[in-house]
């Protein structure tokens, strides 16, 4: 394991991801962890992140200097490379001057363990107020910039390794390479970490973790629950059973992708709940957002319990687990302790009853999503479950505005399919993290059509670019995508007269209308 200390930013995921890109295990640790119980994880190797903070700044993160006696590598990076240069006795100076953004690094030892073979010149990303001037006894400078007299220093004999950029963030053009030189030369780390070992373990795990007894899942199409799944089959084969909730709210095709494409590609037992008219039932006269998030959120339990009760009945083992595709920056988030405000109510798949005690499986807690898609790539899943943008459990239930009917989900979907297919054949799924289409019942415009007037509900497109959904930008896609898609909407589907584009980044506004 390498040990990614989180200084309190948002780069130590990033960085963790990057770990694993070069085939390395990597686990987050808050910087507020005692040293010794990092110690305690044996861990191969530590890196430790940038963070919002100057060294010198009251209450600014600090570390116990036993972390770079113990003989473990370490590499600091931005404020961990300060934060190592102060405690080792190097001089970091409160310039005042920031420096932030692209900058020119000059490499000045170019067969040093980390720069080998990468440029005298590079772009690195800058993001700093007080530089490194004297690197600590022991440490040979290997870097600068314009600015920074140190921008880099190591230590072989140590092991020990800085530098005041972020190599993890694209910008920084040999970043990974530099990175991989840390793990592979300085840590004497192997690229052991792949998709089949992955894979393997899990299975190990599960098979262990389970024994005899039954598990249960839900699925609801989109990738996490689907890989969970089908790693679980793999490994108990028929004591799993999947349930899956048709609630009516799905797109176009996706019910019938699980009921068959899924089955088909993993043999999973699959019991299909249909209860399309109960949550159109408990949704009928609701258009308030949260009031439609709760009520899908509660029937959906409702109806997961009834199945789960069923399979419960049936002959068999004990059923004593709920499989949940929960991945590792969930882990990270709910464990880091700084809450994050409650903007919408968001459910998923498999909320926990109260009165039926299960314990979890969770195959996916150390992954993050591409490793995810990777792994269900591996398992033989579909593209179009493991490639699937997101898609919210509440789903076309919270992208209609008003009240939803079926004939309005309907109209929806078809809406929906278009915009879909037209952004696939364009090639822009890869560019685009998701495009909401978002029907506005309760708005009614005038149009033309042939030679009459029609008065009917807008279509809004709302694709967006974003890395992890926290942030993200309107995609500037090309007009004759969008003319193409308008076009189609407004001739093929009945009751639409205009279609309109969501150019609102987040924040301000969120990526789901609802
Ligand atoms: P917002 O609208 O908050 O969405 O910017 C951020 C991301 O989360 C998805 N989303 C959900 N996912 N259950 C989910 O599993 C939900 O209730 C839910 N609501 C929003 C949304 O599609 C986007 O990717």
């Amino acid at each position: 394991t390498v040990l990614v200390v989180d200084f309190g930013a948002q780069y130590a995921q990033l960085i963790a991801r990057r770990v694993r890109e070069a085939r390395v295990y990597s686990e987050i640790v808050p910087s507020t962890m005692p040293v010794a119980e990092m110690l305690a994880k044996n861990p191969k190797a530590i890196i430790l992140s940038g963070g919002p903070s100057s060294v010198y700044e009251e209450g600014a993160p600090q570390l116990d200097r036993a972390i770079f006696e113990a003989g473990v590598p370490v590499f600091g990076m931005c404020y961990g490379f300060q934060l190592m240069a102060v405690t080792l006795g190097g001089t970091v100076d409160n310039t005042g001057a920031r420096e932030y953004g692209r900058t020119q690094l000059a490499v000045s030892k170019p067969g040093s363990t980390l720069f080998e073979g990468t440029p005298e010149n590079q772009s690195v990303w800058m993001s700093h107020g007080d530089a490194c001037s004297a690197a600590p006894e022991g440490f040979t400078v290997t870097a600068s910039t314009g600015v920074v007299p140190v921008a880099a220093f190591e230590n072989d004999e140590k092991k020990l390794y800085g530098v005041q950029y972020h190599p993890e963030v694209m910008h920084s053009t040999h970043g990974q390479q530099v990175l991989e030189h840390f793990l592979y030369r300085g840590a004497g780390l192997k690229p052991t970490w792949t998709t089949g070992n992955i894979v393997e373990e899990q299975i190990a795990a599960i098979r262990e973790q389970v024994g005899d007894k039954r598990a249960i899942c839900g699925l609801s199409g989109g990738v996490d629950s689907a890989v969970a799944a089908a790693l679980v089959q793999k490994a108990i084969g028929s004591q799993l059973t999947c349930v899956y909730v048709d609630h009516g709210l799905m797109r176009k095709g996706e019910t019938e992708q699980v009921e068959k494409d899924f089955v088909a590609a993993t043999g999973v037992q699959l019991k299909v709940v249909d209860a399309q008219e109960r949550f159109l039932n408990a949704l009928a006269g609701v258009s308030d957002p949260e009031t439609k998030r709760k009520i899908i959120g509660r029937e959906f339990i409702r109806v997961f319990e009834q199945a789960q009760l069923e399979i419960l009945q049936e002959d068999g083992p004990a059923v004593a687990f709920l499989v949940q595709g929960t991945l590792y920056p969930d882990v990270v988030e709910s464990g880091g302790g700084t809450g994050t405000a409650n903007i919408k109510s968001h459910h998923n798949v498999g909320g926990l009853p109260d009165d039926i005690e299960f314990e979890l499986v969770e195959p996916l807690r150390q992954l993050f999503k591409d490793e995810v898609r990777m792994v269900g790539q591996e398992l033989g899943l579909p593209d179009e479950i493991v490639q699937r943008q997101p898609f919210p459990g509440p789903g076309l239930g919270i992208r209609i505005v008003g009240e939803v009917t079926k004939e309005r989900l309907d109209l929806l979907r078809e809406a929906d399919a278009i915009a879909r297919h037209e952004l696939t054949a364009a090639g822009l799924d890869r560019e685009i993290w998701q495009c909401p289409v978002v029907l506005l019942a309760d708005v009614r415009s005038v149009g033309v059509q042939g030679d009459g007037r029609t008065y009917g509900h807008p279509i809004v497109l709302r694709p967006v670019s974003s890395e992890d959904a926290m942030t993200a930008d309107w995609t500037r896609m090309p007009y004759e995508v969008l003319a193409r898609i308008s076009t189609r909407i407004t001739n093929e589907v009945a009751d639409v007269n205009r279609v309109v584009l969501d150019c609102t980044s987040k924040p301000p506004g969120t990526i789901e209308w609802e």
